[in-house]
């Protein structure tokens, strides 16, 4: 049997207790105003988060699930036609695709970095597509339907190569919708624009999750899309209530997705500390790895790219045997977690869409050796040294038998 944990994959008790006051605050505001749906409280928080993100806009929802489904709902997505995206990812981004009545394929992505790799998407587009110049359409040869747009992942806190991604989105007239989810504040260096960007500008829009462990977390469910289009914004914010822009003239059916004014008052509170939060996780993975550097041949290390200043949603390493890895981890009382064990491709959800084991070998040779180490902003340097210690004892054994 395990030890009891000693040091947790993440400590959400921490941050909360040290922000208590504040967090009690809000539920007092909304108290005593009966301010619980819409209200002040959520347009803050949007306009707070548009601007951190250098966003014009920002629209507050239930989930990132429902972020990403609204925002293909709002991009004017139609039934049947094709999102692409990768198979290493959480469900949610595919299940918003189908959830927004569309169909999904998959491109695999690059090795080094685990988001989506732009010349694999170029493959797609050019052997398994045709561009119907009459419609200005690309349509994808097998299920002879129109693909329409492109989801990257900026997986872990690091964003996907966008330069490349959004130059053939161009190419091809489809829109890009980042999955934001785990890369709130993440940046990326744009060659081609010579910039630094922030994740959640660089689409026509992009879903951000706000699920209590990701790098700003509500006390409960919550999400936002953030957009430079008015019109998408516009669309968004009918979308989440019930289809309506004015109370009971409804345009279109919509949904109830709406963002609670106390989730938001407490995502304004946590905001404050984001940035200082994102530079601790930045801190702890550059120490992770000076400390990991001599133990790296039975392991490989993150790879933060030259275009990507990531924010460390995770940190993610490899070795072969990671089960082994778990258990001596657990031994020693450290909790971690994998990110994701079976690639979506090859999940029984999608057995309809016909993909087999060896499609996607890069995604499928990640998902057997990731093991994410525990990494939230307020792990100490002590309890960094011990994890750093027991999972470099368990490399070591693994290369001594294997001489
Ligand atoms: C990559 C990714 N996409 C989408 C989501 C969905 O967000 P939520 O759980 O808020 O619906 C998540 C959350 O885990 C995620 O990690």
């Amino acid at each position: 049997m395990a030890n009891p944990t000693k040091i947790q994959f993440l400590d959400l008790v921490t941050p909360h207790q040290e922000l208590k006051a504040e967090l009690l605050a809000v539920v007092e505001k909304a108290l005593s105003t009966a301010g619980f749906i819409g209200g002040p409280m959520v347009e803050n928080f949007e306009n707070e988060f548009a601007k951190f993100c250098d966003a014009k806009f920002c629209v507050g929802v239930n989930s990132g699930t429902d972020a990403l489904r609204f925002a293909f709902m709002a991009a004017g997505v139609q039934p049947g036609e094709i999102i692409v995206t990768v198979p290493h990812t959480f469900i949610a981004t595919t299940e918003a695709i189908s959830q927004a009545g569309a169909q999904i394929a998959f491109v695999d992505v690059d090795e080094k970095t685990y988001t989506m790799d732009p010349s694999k998407l170029r493959g797609y587009f050019e052997n398994e597509c045709s561009f119907d110049q009459a419609s200005g359409k690309l349509i994808e040869k097998k299920r002879k339907k129109p693909v329409v747009g492109i989801v990257p992942v900026h997986l872990y806190g690091q964003t996907a190569d966008m330069d490349p991604i959004l130059d053939l989105a161009k190419r091809y007239n489809l829109f890009v919708v980042e999955d934001a989810c785990q890369a709130h504040g993440a940046e990326y260096f744009s060659k081609k624009d010579n910039v630094w960007k922030k994740a959640g500008t660089m689409g026509l829009a992009a879903a951000f999750s706000f699920y209590p462990g990701k790098n700003l977390g509500a006390c409960g469910e919550a999400g936002a899309t953030t957009t430079n289009d008015e019109a998408l914004a516009k669309r968004m914010k009918m979308i989440r209530d019930h289809g309506q822009a004015k109370k009971y003239y409804h345009d279109i059916e919509g949904y109830n997705g709406r963002l609670d004014s106390i989730q938001a008052g407490w995502l304004s509170v946590k905001l404050r500390h984001l940035a200082k939060w994102n530079e601790s996780r930045r801190t702890l993975a550059h120490r992770y790895h000076e400390l990991f550097t001599d133990s790296a041949e039975g392991m490989a290390l993150p790879k933060e790219a030259s275009w990507t200043k990531g924010v460390y949603h995770l940190y993610v390493v490899r070795v072969n045997d990671r089960e082994a890895l778990q258990a001596h981890l657990a031994e020693a009382g450290i909790a971690t977690g994998i990110h994701y064990p079976i690639p979506l491709h090859l999940q029984k959800a999608y057995e309809c869409l016909g993909y087999k084991k060896g499609d996607f070998p890069v995604t499928e040779r990640v998902a057997a050796e990731i093991v994410s180490l525990p990494m939230f902003p307020q792990l100490t340097r002590s309890q960094q040294d011990e994890v750093v210690s027991k999972t470099r004892e368990f490399v070591a054994s693994r290369m001594s038998t294997a001489r």
